[in-house]
């Protein structure tokens, strides 16, 4: 595959998506952001990949939806394209983990891009906001309904309304970073990670996900069934078996991913 705004890279089970327009801190034009749901999809096809990483900059994740091409655009236009309908619905479909990994500048639609993934580990030079107000508009790829569910009500009142930057470390208080990572060290640190995960049981990394995300669509009650279900489930896998004998006989296990 080869695109034009984005790097792909492949290495250890772990698939690395550089956001790649410096000239506009990365901002997710059109073709951006179908490269991303193109690489996105692809990548969770692939059986060797078990975890995705995405990335940007030293100074800007993403800068948020391009501006100067959106300046133009009626409202005729948005609605008959679905403007950014295509990459929500291509996170809601991929099953694999992915990862953000942000430094600098994640704003507006950029700041969208890092709530779809699983979770954010932030450079310490990390600055998140929606400040889509400011332009006359509100957040579109998700962040008036990601934001809340993730920092609560008064904290996404306070960024949406303001248009204020947060930095990592109030990122990390509020819940929307899982950790902070000095910015020399952010991606190899992210990449550590995403081994990691990647080297687990495929099958039980894909269902630790689900489960997890239907915590945020479903009552409590439902929830944890769904969750008893599927942790059952999980012992029809020989990659279950293996987990609990390498525990036993005090080994690493060797996962085959079924
Ligand atoms: N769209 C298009 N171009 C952008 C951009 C954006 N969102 N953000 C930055 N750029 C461009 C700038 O226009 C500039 O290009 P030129 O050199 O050709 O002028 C280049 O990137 C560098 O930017 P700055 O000179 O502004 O860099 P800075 O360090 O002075 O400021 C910044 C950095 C504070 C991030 C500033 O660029 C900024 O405020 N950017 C816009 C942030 C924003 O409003 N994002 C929300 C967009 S709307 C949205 O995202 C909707 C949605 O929910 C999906």
């Amino acid at each position: 595959m080869t695109f034009e705004t984005i790097l792909l890279d492949k290495q250890d089970g772990v698939g690395l998506i550089t956001l790649n327009r410096p000239e506009a801190l990365n901002a997710l034009n059109s073709t951006l952001l179908d490269e991303v749901a193109d690489a996105l999809i692809a990548l969770d096809e692939d059986s060797d990949i078990g975890a995705i990483v995405i990335t940007g900059s030293e100074k800007a994740f993403a800068a948020g939806a391009d501006i100067k091409e959106m300046a133009e655009l009626s409202f005729a236009d948005v609605l008959k394209t679905d403007k950014f309908a295509l990459i929500n619905r291509v996170f809601e479909q991929v099953r694999t983990p992915v990862i953000a990994a942000v430094a600098g500048y994640a704003l507006g639609g950029g700041c969208e891009l890092a709530m779809a993934c699983d979770f954010i580990i932030a450079a310490d030079n990390a600055k998140f906001g929606q400040p889509e107000i400011k332009l006359g508009v509100i957040p579109g790829i998700g962040g008036t309904q990601r934001l809340t569910r993730i920092v609560g009500k008064s904290k996404a009142m306070d960024m949406i309304l303001t248009g204020r930057m947060m930095d990592a470390e109030e990122g990390e208080r509020s819940g929307l970073v899982s950790r902070i990572v000095a910015v020399d060290d952010l991606l190899e640190t992210v990449l550590g990670i995403a081994r990691d995960i990647a080297a687990l049981s495929h099958p039980a990394v894909a269902m630790a996900k689900e489960t997890t995300d239907r915590a945020l669509e479903t009552t409590l009650h439902e929830g944890i069934l769904y969750e008893r279900r599927v942790f059952h489930s999980l012992f029809a896998t020989e990659d279950r078996r293996e987990g609990m004998l390498a525990f036993i006989e005090k080994r690493q296990p060797k996962f085959k991913h079924q």
